[in-house]
């Protein structure tokens, strides 16, 4: 597929097969992702591989929809505020790179929001000044969402003289 098709057919899933992921193919995505643009070469994110135990501590409204891998993405705290937005930013630009690898792949993700909550950063033993960037529910999809459209680019986009 070319990288504008994978762009453009990658969905947030929300079905997914019971199906295990290969451990070696989950690492070599991760390992892609980490090539992710980031200020300074700081390589600011860093992962929670979530046990059941924690899983289910976590509470998801769906246990992110039967997914067989749950893992978090954090970024590290910044010096300065600056910092700490572009850590947020290369955490970000990280997470898509997985969530593209993986789809390339088969392999559907969910993103989360929930481990920003206070109660679930205790619960992952998140530590002060790190931001918790998603918790994602990753397997092979059972179904895939339509995508929602998006505004034209032009509609996105101011000229400046
Ligand atoms: C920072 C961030 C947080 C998100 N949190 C959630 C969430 O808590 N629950 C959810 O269902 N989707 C969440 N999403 C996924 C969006 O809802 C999804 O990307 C959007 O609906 C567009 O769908 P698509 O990804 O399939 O194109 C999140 C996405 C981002 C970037």
């Amino acid at each position: 597929m070319s990288i504008i098709d994978l762009i453009k057919s990658r969905r947030n899933i929300k079905a997914f097969k019971p199906d295990p992921i290969d451990e070696e193919a989950l690492l070599g995505w991760l390992e892609a992702a980490s090539f992710a643009p980031n200020h300074r070469c700081n390589e600011p994110w860093e992962l929670l591989r979530i046990g059941p135990e924690t899983r289910a501590k976590l509470k998801h409204k769906s246990d992110f929809w039967g997914a067989p891998v749950v893992i978090a993405l954090v970024s590290k705290p910044g010096a300065t505020g600056i910092e700490r937005d572009e850590n947020v930013m290369a955490a970000a630009c990280f997470a898509q790179n997985f969530q593209l690898a993986a789809h390339e792949a088969g392999v559907g993700t969910f993103w989360s929001s929930i481990g920003g909550l206070p109660h679930n950063r205790e619960l992952l033993g998140v530590a002060e000044g790190y931001e918790v960037i998603g918790v994602f529910g990753i397997g092979y999809p059972a179904e895939v969402p339509i995508a929602k459209p998006r505004m034209p680019i032009s509609a996105k986009t101011k000229v400046l003289p």
